[in-house]
């Protein structure tokens, strides 16, 4: 199945998908770079990117931030009901709906696992062991911001004005400090200055819709 017909199975807002396909591209940019010495499985880390946020139409909150949608504003019905029928088939916890269709869909435990493992609360964690796919990961999605790439501090920034409560959890700090080292880990293993990941230099790209899973 292709990642597009997936994305049409459960349907996926369109901003969603291209937050996907941020990540995606910017796990593709670090593959371009890497200089280390580590063999990595780059599909199955695509496929992650591609997949990583697939449950969150149950999270999205369409009534107070139909923005969010972008162009697709003009059928919120349409996503309304798809949010509905989400959170009735697999609840309202993102991360669950999230699991529940990549079981559906028979996807490995090794890559349900590897998304798990890519959030900003087990930052720590991440900067502690040597999984570089999670460590890529993590760092592709905190280089992705709503409508763009953005740096790893633009991003805290902004999911801290989103959520404030984020702010309030006892380690945030650590976490934070985690997020920056993390980003010391992947630039070593670059020929690049993670800089260059810009708006400029990096687009989405479509062609990974097209990927057989
Ligand atoms: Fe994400």
């Amino acid at each position: 199945m292709k990642i597009a017909e997936i994305y049409q199975k459960y349907p996926v807002p369109p901003n969603l998908q291209e937050h996907m396909l941020r990540v995606c591209v910017v796990t593709e940019f670090i593959q371009k770079h890497w200089k280390g010495i580590e063999k990595l499985d780059w599909n199955m880390i695509y496929q992650a990117a591609l997949l990583h946020d697939m449950g969150n139409i149950v999270r999205l909150d369409l009534e107070n931030h139909p923005e969010f949608l972008g162009k697709e504003q003009k059928n919120i019905a349409f996503w309304q009901e798809q949010k509905k029928k989400n959170i009735k088939r697999f609840g309202t916890d993102d991360h669950k709906a999230t699991e529940s269709i990549l079981k559906e869909l028979s996807f490995n435990k090794k890559l349900i696992s590897l998304i798990f493992d890519m959030g900003f609360a087990n930052s720590i964690k991440i900067k502690n062991n040597n999984n570089w796919p999670v460590k890529i990961l993590y760092y592709a999605d905190s280089r992705t911001l709503p409508r763009g790439f953005g740096t790893l501090k633009e991003r805290m920034e902004e999911a801290v004005s989103r959520r404030p409560l984020l702010a309030k959890i006892d380690d945030f700090d650590e976490l934070v400090a985690a997020s920056f080292e993390v980003e010391k880990q992947v630039q070593n293993k670059l020929d690049i200055p993670l800089s260059e990941i810009t708006n400029k230099s990096i687009r989405i790209n479509k062609k990974f819709l097209q990927i057989k899973v």
